[in-house]
């Protein structure tokens, strides 16, 4: 069947055009129009900034997505959208576009979870063999902390999460006390990577919640920890060295603990699965730990990270994840209609 996926929580216009049959997935077009230089001298998203270029971007996004494919609107078996959660002005955009285009192509349409959608791109992936149930989630985004369990399709249990700071919120916040600018997660990550390896300023902060018997995390006293490191000696900013080192130990802070926490959640629980969501999923020390650590740690379980492009806010996996949904519903009758009322996961606990 053919979909296409609308994406506007945020500030990235998105839409894809997939082909999926027997859960074999082609990505015929895949757009994405961002909106970085705007928010930027804000130091973060504006929700009505973002809106209105919502607005600018959504149908042209839309006309590149589907002419790139080569599919023209009577093609299309199903349209998806994230209906929540995000900024509300910027959803709205995607929403009434969606049933608008829903309304007069007559096009059944499906509100996905934008958190959903992202644990669904890791079924856009040439490895979805591999992918096999119990599945354990480690969500990493920009409001959410979260491991989930799913014993099938469109199941989630929630066995931990963030009891304040997500994690992504966290690389914000640290990136604006460094004065990294926006989006501070990238930067943060890029002065991590660059680190010489010679520890000369000694920082070390803590692993919060590392020992504790739960599988919940807690990043807002890290994030503080930072801050304080910084005030006492604020002349440190200006030093590319001292920058780089603590964004260092705050990004293996952090590792350390999501880490240790999905291993001993896997060991509890015995996923045949781990997967990997949500935009920090496009760290690369977090990638390439979560997979050497499975590897180490856990035998008998596949760790499946998503391609980096399906990483970032993106609305293919919002695509993938209306399959899923579609598949799953008993009863497709009057579906054109939806653009009435739509058929919604965006009311999960996600
Ligand atoms: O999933 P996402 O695109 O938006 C939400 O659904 O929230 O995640 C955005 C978050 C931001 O906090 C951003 O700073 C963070 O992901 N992020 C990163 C990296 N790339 C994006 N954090 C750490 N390292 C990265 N490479
Ligand atoms: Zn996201």
């Amino acid at each position: 069947m053919l979909i296409l996926g609308l994406e506007t929580s945020c500030d990235e216009t998105a839409a894809s055009v997939l082909e999926v049959e027997n859960d074999q997935v082609m990505v015929l077009s895949n757009i994405v129009s961002s909106q970085i230089t705007l928010h930027a001298k804000w130091g973060g998203v504006v929700p009505n900034l973002a809106a209105r270029e919502h607005l600018k971007n959504i149908l042209p996004v839309i006309e590149t997505a589907l002419k790139k494919a080569g599919k023209k609107p009577e093609n299309l078996d199903l349209i998806a959208v994230t209906n929540g959660p995000g900024l509300i002005p910027a959803l709205l955009v995607g929403t009434t576009t969606a049933k608008t285009l829903s309304y007069l192509w007559r096009v059944p349409l499906i509100g996905i979870h934008h958190i959903e959608g992202h644990i669904y791109a890791n079924f856009i992936s040439n490895k979805i063999d591999k992918l096999k149930f119990p599945i354990l989630g480690l969500i990493v985004s920009g409001g959410h902390t979260q491991l989930i369990l799913m014993q099938k399709h469109l199941s989630y249990e929630i066995i931990g999460e963030t009891v304040d700071d997500a994690v992504g919120e966290a690389f914000d916040k640290v990136a604006r006390i460094l004065s990294l600018g926006y989006p501070g997660g990238p930067a943060v990550a890029k002065f991590a990577d660059a680190f010489s390896g010679e520890k000369k300023f000694q920082i070390t902060l803590p692993r919060p919640m590392l020992k504790s018997a739960n599988f919940n995390f807690s990043f807002s006293g890290l994030k503080t920890a930072v801050l304080y490191a910084t005030k006492k000696n604020p002349e440190n900013l200006k030093d590319h060295n001292y920058i780089s080192e603590m964004c260092q130990e705050f990004q293996t802070a952090v590792t350390d603990v999501l880490i240790a926490k999905t291993i001993r959640a896997a060991k509890k629980h015995t996923p045949k699965t781990i997967l990997l969501a949500g935009g920090v999923s496009a760290n690369m020390a977090l990638r390439k730990k979560l997979e050497l650590s499975v590897k180490e740690n856990l035998k008998n379980t596949t760790c499946l990270i998503p391609e980096l492009t399906y990483s970032m806010d993106n609305s293919a996996m919002i695509a993938i994840a209306g399959y899923y949904r579609w598949k799953n519903l008993k009863n497709k009758k009057g579906m054109e209609d939806t653009w009435k009322n739509m058929e919604t996961s965006a009311s999960l606990k996600l």
